[in-house]
């Protein structure tokens, strides 16, 4: 069976749309995890782009040690040798430059001919050909290229040395049909690219991407670039889990194997939407909330009776808990770590420690927890910047008629304990954010606010995403979870002011 190889570009294109950066850190956890998922390469950044893209491609080429590291150039030197440099430590290199191919680009955007497009098309790769064996190239805006045109690109840059050849949808805007037949066309007119790796990139602006991404691998296509959620530019790009899934249930029309464990699927999707605190919609395929869930009486009738009567795929192979009781406040570390196992937890001793003490706090007020009440905490523990404040306790004293008051205590990293009480007509919310607010000393313009249940039920811990904007217009994540939706909301903008200071000193 032929492989599919996974190129992974949540860390660039999925983060350069709006919404979606990340820091450091947040960075590294996500690289970490998609290594755990199986991808083949991480696409870490754009090295020349910025100093902090420069330094995420760096640090996640020091710290991946088992997956291909890429980082994305222009076809110029300057990129070239800033992706170079950036990829340094990284086991497995590779440069992804790329020059645009269509009309519309080359004459209004990069005001070049067709021969000059050429001529910088093989200058370039044979350029990062002298740092690097692996050089991905794309021809951007392929799909919308004269076809003649196209293989003559690419044909230059396979004979100047490229290990891959990407052919991107840059603008969603083809067909699985017309991919297809590009795909056929380039395997028939494309001398030497039997040796190399046709790749695929497809954006999603009619909501095709990952229909055209299959399109392409049944014409012979044997790379392909997704991200996360479907994450990236405008509608996105392709979605990694809907593409691995569709080869993984279709064996039958999709005769192809993939690297990646889908067991992580849920887990790296729910790591993405608590950094970014941006969550997929209940509808989405694979990893939205109603995924797997059936409501109509004629559907749950056909389930008790045989599973596959409306389940193509189990929750289990992504990796999505069963909202079942699983642990009281009864049960011991060993249960714990067993069950930490099953949900395919692999934090190192003090978190377990940590998130052991966080489920016995929560057994104790919840009584019923269940393993989607452990994944949530899991996922905070992920989580791992130095914490300069830290919640001790608050006390909010509300009503509806009267004016709430919200006292907060910080511990400081400094040892400090600081103290405010401040008072409110806008709620307990309000209130306590002033209390921070004054507490380190700024303020913050709150961006966004969401508050959800982890499960049902009134009991059902609150979870809580926040966006803040600072006085220089920087934007920071936090996220907050707790059964007490005030805490909830405490804890996330705590987290994201950590975020904000931890940005701040690297
Ligand atoms: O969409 C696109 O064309 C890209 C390229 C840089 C690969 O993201
Ligand atoms: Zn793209």
């Amino acid at each position: 069976m032929q492989q599919i190889k996974i190129f992974d570009t949540t860390l660039r294109d999925g983060e350069q749309a709006p919404g979606y950066s990340m820091n450091l850190s947040e960075k590294l956890e996500m690289a970490l995890q998609l290594e755990k998922l199986g991808v083949d390469t991480i696409e870490a950044g754009f090295a020349i782009a910025s100093t902090g893209d420069f330094k995420s491609v760096s640090e996640i080429a020091n710290i991946i040690k088992n997956v291909r590291v890429a980082s994305l150039a222009r076809a110029l030197e300057k990129d070239i040798d800033a992706a170079a440099q950036a990829l340094k430590k990284a086991a497995f290199p590779r440069i992804h430059t790329f020059i645009a191919t269509s009309d519309i680009h080359m004459k209004y955007k990069l005001k070049k001919t067709e021969d000059e497009v050429l001529e910088t098309t093989r200058e370039m790769v044979k350029y990062a050909k002298k740092y690097c064996e692996d050089i991905e190239f794309s021809a951007e805006d392929a799909s919308r290229s004269r076809p003649e045109f196209l293989y003559r690109v690419l044909e230059e840059a396979i004979k100047a040395g490229a290990t891959v050849v990407n052919i991107p949808d840059t603008v969603g805007y083809t067909s699985p049909h017309e991919y297809h037949k590009l795909i056929l066309g380039i395997r028939e007119n494309v001398r030497g690219i039997d040796r190399v790796d046709i790749s695929v990139h497809c954006h999603n602006d009619l909501g095709m991407a990952v229909a055209n991404t299959l399109a392409a691998i049944t014409a012979g296509a044997t790379q392909v670039e997704c991200t996360i959620n479907g994450i990236g530019e405008r509608a996105g790009n392709a979605a990694l889990e809907e593409i691995v899934m569709n080869i993984n249930t279709r064996k039958d029309i999709y005769p192809f194997f993939t690297n990646v464990n889908t067991k992580e699927i849920y887990l790296t999707s729910t790591l993405l939407t608590t950094i970014t605190g941006v969550k997929v919609q209940p509808n989405k395929a694979i990893v939205g909330d109603n995924a797997f869930a059936h409501e109509s009486g004629i559907h749950q009738h056909g389930m008790l009776e045989h599973k596959e009567t409306y389940e193509i795929m189990t929750p289990a192979s992504i990796g999505l808990a069963e909202n079942k009781m699983v642990l009281g406040k009864h049960s011991g570390r060993h249960a714990f770590l067993d069950k930490l196992k099953e949900l395919g937890c692999t934090l190192d001793d003090s978190n377990i420690d940590k998130l052991f003490a966080e489920f016995k706090a929560l057994a104790d007020k919840k009584k019923v927890v269940t393993d989607k009440d452990i994944q949530a905490l899991m996922v905070r523990r992920h989580t791992k910047i130095p914490e300069a404040y830290r919640l001790d306790r608050f006390v909010v004293n509300s009503g509806n008629t009267i004016t709430t008051t919200s006292s907060v205590r910080l511990l400081c990293k400094t040892g400090a304990i600081l103290e405010e009480v401040t008072s409110s007509y806008e709620g307990s919310i309000d209130a306590s954010y002033k209390a921070i607010d004054k507490l380190v000393g700024k303020s913050f313009i709150l961006e966004d606010f969401l508050i959800s249940a982890v499960t049902g039920g009134t009991n059902a811990q609150g979870e809580v995403y926040v966006k803040i904007k600072t006085k220089q217009g920087n934007v920071y994540n936090g996220h907050g979870i707790s059964i007490d939706i005030v805490e909830a909301s405490i804890l996330a903008y705590i987290s994201a002011i950590n975020n904000m200071i931890y940005d701040e000193r690297n």
